[in-house]
């Protein structure tokens, strides 16, 4: 038996090729793995209702962690008029398998690294190096929504703050609620989470991004327990910054930040820009990570327009597996990884389409597992 058993999730589109791709390079690293493939996306949404099958989630559970490539995800409507015939109008509601992953598993931690390999001509500045912390499973993407407003909890609203005043004149048809909600719980473990890489990777500081002086409660409680939880790391600064400020600074000063923390929407819009600024979708990879199992994936979509092509970089795909063999304890091989990807960036010679050049996916997973 192998040591390590990882579900194999190409997805979609361009995420059937990235994988394909990432597989030449772990066996060039000769890990000892099975990879049993799982079922995932818009063909088992079309074929079954259903884009994370029942089968699929009782197939991770008996494995250590997972690859994932991408999948396609549409509207509501449109997803709806995308169902086999037989399947229309029986009630199923297509919701995103990778947010569903998060939640069952409880995989808190989005782990978004942006670093500036050297001669990547698509890089904002050399020298960056920032990771991301997101907390991936609370905040307004916790799917507690509204529209209409029912009205128990417009009157309960309406009891409780002054400020719902404001929408008095609003009918309920024509207001829509999305919840934020942090529990404090949730707060602690994405700071702690932060602080513990930060020391563990020797980085300078860490930076919370919110947004206290306006949203004061939410980003009041994760402002309050980060600073306790800062208090236990003295020899780590707790920056703290808003998020709208944030954008301004990274653009600015990219190489004054190491690790920032953060809450899910304001973590997946700043993660996006912190990886525009090394290179962009082809090489931001991340973890979804929780106490027990954890999902590696480029961070991209399954692009349509480039599916079965081979064109598309699959660097961001290499970097997740690196940050899989990392959590793994595989410290040689992520590092061999991680120079052997850094070589190929360097050496300027093998470079997908996004990098100016014309090589293909597998030539760049030659080139990588060559150096491996
Ligand atoms: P996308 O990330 O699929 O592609 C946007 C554009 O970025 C592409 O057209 C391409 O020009 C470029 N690109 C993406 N990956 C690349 C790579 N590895 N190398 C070079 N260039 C790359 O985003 P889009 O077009 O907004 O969404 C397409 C589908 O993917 C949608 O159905 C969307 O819902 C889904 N999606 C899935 C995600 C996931 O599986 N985690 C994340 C984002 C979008
Ligand atoms: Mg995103």
């Amino acid at each position: 038996m192998a040591k390590y058993r990882i579900a194999w999730m190409p997805g979609d589109g361009i995420g059937q090729d990235v994988m394909e791709a990432a597989r030449i390079v772990l066996e060039a690293l000769r890990l000892d793995a099975e990879y049993p493939p799982a079922d995932i996306g818009w063909e088992f949404w079309r074929r079954e209702g259903d884009p994370l099958p029942q089968r699929t989630i009782d197939l991770l559970k008996t494995c250590r962690c997972a690859m994932f490539g991408a999948i396609t995800s549409k509207p509501k409507e449109e997803a709806a008029a995308e169902l086999a015939p037989e399947l229309r109008d029986r009630g199923f509601i297509y919701r995103s398998p990778i947010v569903r992953l998060r939640q069952l598993f409880d995989l808190y931690v989005n782990l978004r690294p942006c670093k500036a390999y050297p001669g990547n001509p698509l890089n904002y500045r050399e020298g960056i190096d920032l990771v991301v912390f997101r907390e991936n499973t609370e905040d307004l993407y916790s799917g507690v929504e509204f529209h209409p407003l029912p009205a128990d909890v417009r009157s309960a609203l309406e009891a409780r703050s002054p400020a719902m005043a404001a929408f008095r004149s609003s009918p309920s048809e024509d207001i829509a609620l999305s919840c934020r909600i942090l529990t404090r719980r949730g707060c602690q473990r994405i700071v702690r989470a932060a602080f513990e890489f930060a020391r563990k990777h020797g980085r300078r500081s860490v930076t919370l991004v919110e947004k206290p002086n306006v949203v004061r409660e939410t980003s009041g409680l994760i402002t309050r327990e980060a600073r306790k939880i800062a208090a236990e790391y003295p020899d780590i600064p707790l920056w703290e910054a808003n998020v709208d400020a944030m954008a301004m600074w990274l653009i600015k000063n990219p190489l004054d930040y190491g690790v920032l923390v953060t809450t899910n929407m304001f973590g997946d819009i700043i993660s996006d820009l912190a990886a525009q600024l090394v290179g962009g979708l082809g090489f931001a990879s991340s973890g979804n990570i929780g106490d027990d199992f954890a999902v590696f994936e480029p961070t991209h979509g399954s692009a349509p327009k480039y599916a079965g092509q081979h064109k598309v970089n699959p660097i961001a795909t290499f970097l997740a597996a690196k940050l899989m063999l990392e959590w793994l304890g595989e410290t040689e091989k992520a590092v061999a990884l991680e120079n052997a990807v850094a070589a190929v960036i360097a050496g300027g010679k093998t470079r997908t389409y996004d990098m100016g050049g014309s090589s293909s996916t597998l030539d760049v997973a030659k080139a990588v597992a060559e150096r491996l």
